[in-house]
């Protein structure tokens, strides 16, 4: 099977991983490659860790026409901007993948508090299957759009849904405490991201409400079954990529609780829950498709719970591949590595 596939987004940090992992893939072909400030110049300009023949190819501009024959759009854009080349890969009868934040809210008014702008496509939110891969396999097989979750909410929802479905966690507001690589916040300049500024130091952002917050409280109660508030603080730190999210849990039954999880992803291929007391690292998930999830019962009633991902591939072009592999009757896993590069 051969499947035409746009990556538009391309020059963009996500755009480059979805690029690096297809380029590998059996099945999927890069056909086009679209851009915005870089339009007209050769992606190997742009990338320069782009070696193969397709560093020739010319970088589209964001509104060039999708080619008849290309099957599978992945849209790897800033949100807003990624709403109207859904809207125009739908109307041509293409299967999408957004990886911005345009298609992961049911409703058009959370949409607008969390992101502060009206959404430019309301009628189109419904027709997006929610890609958390491990909790909406059967839906993303049917669905014609995927939004693939955001980096923070992957890497809490994970934890969380077997938690809350087997009834453990009973506070509110649930405490996550969260780090990110600065690859998180994308490749454009931005002066608090220059090296002097970011280097040696570590910084919270986001308060009182960073936008992922109402993602992780519609999903959670949405794949949970339970209405839960977060607290939610992340941080940028100096590293290129990887995250790691820190969950103050407090309910019942906690010596069951490592059990919940493990039980919960025995045979998922990119969700591992380390022994009890084990704690992840991002460097044991760089470069991989996974979630590792540690935990450390502290008391008859609390739990902390660490789940790290690579931000780029579990958190956005990783598990942007799996859906897609899902949503054209592949086996999962192909294209995708489980191993981190080490060290
Ligand atoms: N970075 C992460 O870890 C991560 C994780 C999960 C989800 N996401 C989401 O994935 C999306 C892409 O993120 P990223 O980090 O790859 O961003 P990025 O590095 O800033 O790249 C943005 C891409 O979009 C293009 N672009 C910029 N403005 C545009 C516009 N107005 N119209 C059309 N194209 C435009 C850029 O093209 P030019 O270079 O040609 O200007 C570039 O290819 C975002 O919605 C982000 O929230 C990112």
């Amino acid at each position: 099977m051969n499947i035409n596939v746009a990556i538009l987004g391309s020059t963009g940090y996500t755009g480059a991983e979805l690029i690096r992992l297809i380029e590998a893939h059996p099945h999927f072909n890069i056909t086009h490659l679209g851009a915005h400030s870089q339009a007209g110049k050769k992606i190997g300009e742009v990338l320069p860790g782009i070696a193969s023949h397709i560093a020739n190819q010319t970088l589209a501009p964001a509104d060039a026409a999708l080619a008849d024959d290309i099957q599978l759009v992945f849209t790897a854009l800033p949100h807003g901007a990624a709403a109207k080349s859904v809207k125009r890969a739908l109307d041509k009868g293409k299967k999408v993948v957004d990886l911005s934040a345009d298609f992961r809210h049911q409703s058009s008014q959370v949409y607008q508090q969390a992101y502060n702008v009206a959404h430019p496509h309301p009628e189109l939110l419904t027709h997006a299957v929610y890609g958390l891969s491990e909790w909406a396999r059967a839906d993303i097989a049917k669905a014609q759009l995927v939004a693939n979750p955001g980096c923070y909410p992957t890497s809490t929802l994970l934890p969380l849904i077997p938690l809350l479905r087997g009834k453990l966690i009973d506070q509110n507001p649930i405490i996550i405490d969260a780090k990110s690589g600065t690859s998180g916040a994308g490749r454009s300049a931005k002066t608090g991201l220059l090296y002097c500024e970011i280097n040696e130091g570590l910084g919270a952002y986001g308060l009182p409400r960073h936008r992922h917050a109402w993602e992780m409280e519609e999903w959670a109660q949405g794949f949970g079954m339970q209405r839960i508030r977060v607290r939610f603080v992340p941080h940028i730190i100096p590293m290129t990529r990887g995250m790691l999210s820190t969950l103050h849990l407090t309910g019942s039954n906690t010596d069951t609780w490592h059990q919940a999880l493990s039980q919960a992803y025995a045979d998922e291929p990119f969700v591992r829950i380390l022994p009890l007391g084990s704690l992840p690292s991002t460097k044991s998930v760089a470069g991989s498709n996974r979630c590792d999830i540690g935990l450390c019962v502290l008391s008859d009633t609390e739990v902390v719970v660490v789940s790290c991902i690579d931000n780029l591939l579990k958190g956005a072009s990783g598990q942007a591949l799996q859906n897609a592999n899902i949503m054209f009757d592949l086996q999962e896993s192909l294209g995708l590595s489980v191993h981190a590069q080490w060290p």
